[in-house]
């Protein structure tokens, strides 16, 4: 298939470019960077350069080209603020940055659309036991900061499964861990001994190894149903101080450093509501019924050890 891929630059978007082109798949990487060219290119993908943002540059930028599917991994948590607010880029580039790429996908003539999404969608709130399943639930706010995630993933979904002439897939990732995620950015904060662990009981939720969530995706586009959402997850949940202290362990960095519950919600508010309040077992029973896929790495654990083999 013919991709035009927007965040080919990004922690999915890497393994995702190589996961693509093993399949056989041919790519046009949308980067904003000049400078990433070659990044993409080595990768076998042929980059075209706009800002997803900018709606008019963009389809400037792809006018001329064709697609069958359009891809949106693009988002702007690298360099994201302390606290969240309703102007969050990342939170336009799943609204507006949605729209946009709709757009391109009708100039390139592109019948398919997958978007990232994420399992939060199912609300920042003790899930308690529950394991939750794609016919739960999805979008409903409960009155803290992490409903601006959920509204923005809402906004994404609800786009594309809407979108006339257009086939929609919409996929639910765990919390990435791996190469530039969640993995390296906790382990980069314990080296400087930032107090990120929330003292007490910390919230449970579901990963995914980077590399097992481009694999995901290449079958989402592949085999994936129009109109569906897929939870994209490994098996086994795991709590925060349980991923802080694996990956401390297996990036040989400093123990997490303890810091009152308080603190944590006043300094960084969006990771203390997701550190402290969202607990959610999520399962992905249904994308390896329909998709064929399971993760190579079934646990946290293990995905972290393959990082340690040389
Ligand atoms: N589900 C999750 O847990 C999840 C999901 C995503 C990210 N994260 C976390 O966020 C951190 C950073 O991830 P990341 O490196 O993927 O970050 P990122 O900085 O959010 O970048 C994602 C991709 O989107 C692109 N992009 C951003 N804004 C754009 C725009 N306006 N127009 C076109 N492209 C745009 C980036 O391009 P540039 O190279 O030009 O910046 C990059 O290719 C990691 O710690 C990761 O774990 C978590």
């Amino acid at each position: 298939m013919k991709v035009l891929l927007a965040g080919a630059t990004g922690a999915i978007g890497v393994p995702l470019l190589s996961a693509l082109a093993g399949a056989g798949h041919e790519v046009t990487a949308v980067i904003r960077d000049p400078a990433k060219r070659r990044l993409v290119a080595e990768h076998g993908a042929d980059p075209v350069i706009a800002d997803v943002l900018d709606r008019d540059a963009l389809l400037r930028a792809v006018d001329g080209r064709s697609a069958d599917v359009v891809m949106h991994q693009a988002t702007a948590l690298r360099n994201a603020p302390r606290t969240l607010r309703p102007d969050d880029p990342t939170l336009a580039l799943r609204g507006r940055g949605t729209e946009h790429l709709l757009a391109a996908a009708r100039l390139v003539g592109a019948r398919r659309f997958v978007t990232q999404s994420l399992i939060t969608g199912y609300g920042y709130r003790d899930h308690g036991d529950t394991v939750l399943t794609e016919d739960d639930t999805f979008g409903s706010r409960v009155g803290n900061i992490g409903d601006l995630v959920t509204d923005a993933g809402m906004a994404t979904e609800s786009q594309v499964f809407a979108a006339d002439g257009i086939e929609g897939i919409a996929l639910r990732y765990g919390m990435f861990y791996g190469k530039n995620a969640f993995s390296d950015m906790f382990a980069d904060m314990m080296r400087k001994r930032a107090p990120i662990l929330p003292r007490g009981k910390t919230a449970t939720t579901s990963f995914v190894h980077v590399n097992d969530a481009a694999a995901a995706t290449v079958a989402a586009m592949e085999r994936g149903r129009a109109g569906e959402a897929y939870n994209i997850v490994d098996d086994q949940p795991v709590s925060w101080r349980a991923f802080l202290t694996e990956v401390s362990r297996a990036h040989g960095t400093p123990r997490p450093v303890v810091t009152p519950r308080w603190l944590l919600r006043l300094a960084v508010p969006y990771l203390g509501c997701l550190m402290i309040d969202t607990t959610m077992r999520i399962s992905h029973a249904k994308a390896t019924r329909e998709l064929g896929w399971t993760p190579a790495y079934g646990t946290l654990r293990e995905g972290l050890e393959a990082r340690e083999r040389p």
